[in-house]
C-alpha cells in the first residue's frame, strides 16, 4: 500500500548524506536515491548560472529514477538553483528545499540574533535573511561565509586539531559575536556539530546550534504524509548512491551515515 517510489537526494558531495541519513531514520521504509555531484565540489564556489544547470541535470536524473519526491539536500543548490528545478519538476513531484524549513523554524521562536555559517554562494545570495524576515522581520540575521569547512569535512578532516583550529577562528568572527542561535546553513556541518557545540562550550556561551537535517527530515514526512505518499512496505529495496566521481575519501566518509552496506556506483551525467 502507499507510494513506493523512491525519494530522491542530490548535494554537491557528502553533505546531503546528512539529511538523507535524517530521512532514513524517520522514514525507515522509503528506498532513497542519491546523487552526490563530486565531479563539481565545491557548489559553494560556483556561479548561479552553473549551480542552475547542475540542479536541473540532476533532478532531470532522479525523475528517470521514478522519484515521489526530491530534496535538495544542499543549501548552494536550494538558494542558487532551486527555481530552475521547480520549473523543471511536474506538479506532482514533491520538491523540499533546505532552507524553507529552517526559516519557518523561527516563525515561533525566541531568537532576536540568528547567525548562519555557510558557502560563499549562500551568503551571497542573502537567502537566510531574506526567508527569515518573511516569516519573522523581528530577528536580525547575520551571515558568514565559511568556505573552508565543506572542503575540510569532505576530505575527512574532522574531529581533529586541524578542524577544532578551523572552526574556533570561524565562530569567533566578530560579525557572530552577539548571536543567540546558529544555523548550520550547508549540509555538510552536521558532521562537525558536535566541535561546534564543544566549541561554545569551552567559551562559556550558551547558544542553540541549529541542524537543518533534522528540520528537513521532518518536514519531508509531514510533506509525504499529507499528500498519502509515504510507503508502508518495509524493504522496498535498497538505497542507491550515485556519485558523478569516485573519491576514496568519499566513499570512506559515507560508510559514517551508512556503514558498509553503501556501494557508490560512479554515474558522470556530463559525458
Ligand atoms: N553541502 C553544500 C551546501 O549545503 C555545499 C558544499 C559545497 O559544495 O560547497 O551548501
Amino acid at each position: 500500500m502507499g507510494d513506493n517510489r523512491p525519494i530522491g537526494i542530490f548535494d554537491s558531495g557528502i553533505g546531503g548524506l546528512t539529511v538523507a541519513k535524517a530521512i532514513h531514520d524517520l522514514l525507515p521504509n522509503e528506498q532513497l536515491v542519491y546523487f552526490g555531484d563530486t565531479a563539481h565540489f565545491p557548489y559553494g564556489d560556483k556561479s548561479p548560472e552553473s549551480i542552475e544547470l547542475y540542479s536541473e541535470k540532476i533532478s532531470d536524473f532522479l525523475l528517470t529514477q521514478n522519484c515521489k519526491a526530491i530534496v535538495i539536500a544542499c543549501n548552494t543548490a536550494s538558494s542558487l538553483g532551486g527555481k530552475k528545478v521547480l520549473e523543471v519538476l511536474p506538479s506532482d513531484i514533491t520538491l523540499v528545499d533546505v532552507i524553507t524549513p529552517v526559516a519557518d523554524f523561527f516563525k515561533s521562536t525566541k531568537s532576536e540574533v540568528a547567525g548562519v555559517i555557510a558557502t560563499k554562494g549562500t551568503v551571497g545570495s542573502g537567502v537566510y535573511r531574506k526567508s527569515i524576515n518573511k516569516v519573522n522581520p523581528k530577528v536580525e540575521v547575520q551571515s558568514l561565509a565559511t568556505p573552508l569547512l565543506a572542503s575540510m569535512i569532505e576530505e575527512g578532516f574532522f574531529n581533529n586539531t586541524i578542524s577544532a583550529t578551523v572552526i574556533s577562528e570561524y565562530l569567533s568572527h566578530e560579525i557572530l559575536k552577539d548571536i543567540d542561535t546558529l544555523i548550520l546553513g550547508c549540509t555538510h556541518y552536521p558532521i562537525i556539530e558536535t566541535e561546534i557545540l564543544n566549541y561554545y562550550k569551552q567559551c562559556s556561551k550558551s547558544i542553540r546550534v541549529l541542524n537543518s537535517a533534522k528540520i528537513v527530515a521532518e518536514e519531508v514526512k509531514r510533506r509525504l504524509i499529507s499528500k498519502n505518499m509515504t510507503t508502508d512496505n518495509k524493504g522496498v529495496g535498497n538505497h542507491h548512491f550515485f556519485v558523478s566521481d569516485f573519491t576514496n575519501s568519499f566513499e570512506e566518509s559515507t560508510k559514517i551515515f551508512f556503514g558498509d552496506q553503501l556501494r557508490l556506483e560512479k554515474l558522470n551525467l556530463w559525458k
